[in-house]
């Protein structure tokens, strides 16, 4: 079985650190000290103040559910250090040098980087656009006023244009955009609303291709801690981690 190191104690990493069941966490770290012994406690892992000796646990895979910043900061180091690594702050690959570069990291160690499919489903299928065209691909997000921290009465939206310029504006917000444009191979128009009434993230997924039509709606659970985050985006670390030694791969 695996063990992991867990990159970052928030809300995803404390799902994560309740289900030792489904895999165990080695060693965790976070910025803040206080959520790292907190998580440790939960899991029994070894708690690191520090990266650089937290990288050197006695792990095969870090996941980081931590942040962008974290993810361009530390991702390299993972590779090097012979760890592969699942990145849920997949906004940090918007970038294209820097998703290049970390390609050819992993390359080079011989390691892999997994993405999950986070607070959306369907990531998996969408890849044929990677062979067949897709010509349209629209992501309406919808959330709470209070999780964007901005202050409104009535619905209304608050981005409209691509998933480089979103993430820039609410980089904490749209990683669910990038996932999607790096599974289906090309751009995808990004419409961010909040509306006060919802008490749920909604995905709505649209895509038109060579293959057909498809059109995903998603209501996520938030998470109590965050109503950012999506439980959903959670439990599908789990799942991959779940995963990763089964010789039946489904649905990739
Ligand atoms: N891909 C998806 O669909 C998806 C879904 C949900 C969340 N996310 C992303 O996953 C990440 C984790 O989500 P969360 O709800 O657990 O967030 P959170 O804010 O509850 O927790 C993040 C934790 O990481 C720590 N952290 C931040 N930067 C760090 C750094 N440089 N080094 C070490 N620790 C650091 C913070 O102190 C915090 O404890 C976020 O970036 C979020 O945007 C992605």
């Amino acid at each position: 079985m695996i063990r992991i190191g867990l990159l970052g104690c928030g809300n995803v990493g404390h799902v994560i650190a309740r289900h030792t069941e489904i895999v165990p966490v080695a060693a965790v770290y976070d910025t803040v000290g206080s959520r790292a012994n907190e998580i440790g406690e939960i899991c029994g892992a070894a708690v690191f103040h520090d990266f650089p000796a937290f990288i050197e646990g006695d792990f095969d895979l870090v996941v980081e559910a931590a942040s962008v910043e974290a993810v361009r900061r530390y991702a390299g180091e993972v590779l090097e250090h012979g760890k592969d690594l699942v990145i849920l702050s997949v906004g940090a690959l918007a970038d294209a040098e820097f998703r290049h570069q970390l390609s050819e990291t992993a390359r080079k160690a011989g390691r892999r980087i997994y993405i999950p499919s986070g607070a959306i489903i369907g990531l998996d299928n969408l890849k044929i656009g990677q062979i067949s065209e897709i010509r349209k691909l629209v992501l309406k997000t919808t959330k709470s006023p209070a999780s964007l921290g901005i202050e409104a009465s009535e619905k209304m939206l608050v981005f409209k244009g691509t998933a480089a310029d979103c993430i820039r504006h609410f980089p904490k917000n749209i990683n669910v955009a990038v996932a999607l444009e790096l599974a289906a191979g090309r751009e995808a128009d990004v419409e961010l609303w909040v509306d006060p009434d919802i008490d749920r993230n909604m995905h709505e997924v649209c895509a038109e291709g060579e293959f057909g039509d498809i059109h995903i709606t998603v209501r996520n659970t938030p998470s109590p801690d965050n109503p950012a985050t999506s439980y959903l985006a959670a439990l599908s670390v789990l799942t991959l981690l779940k995963n990763l030694d089964n010789p039946i791969v489904i649905g990739t």
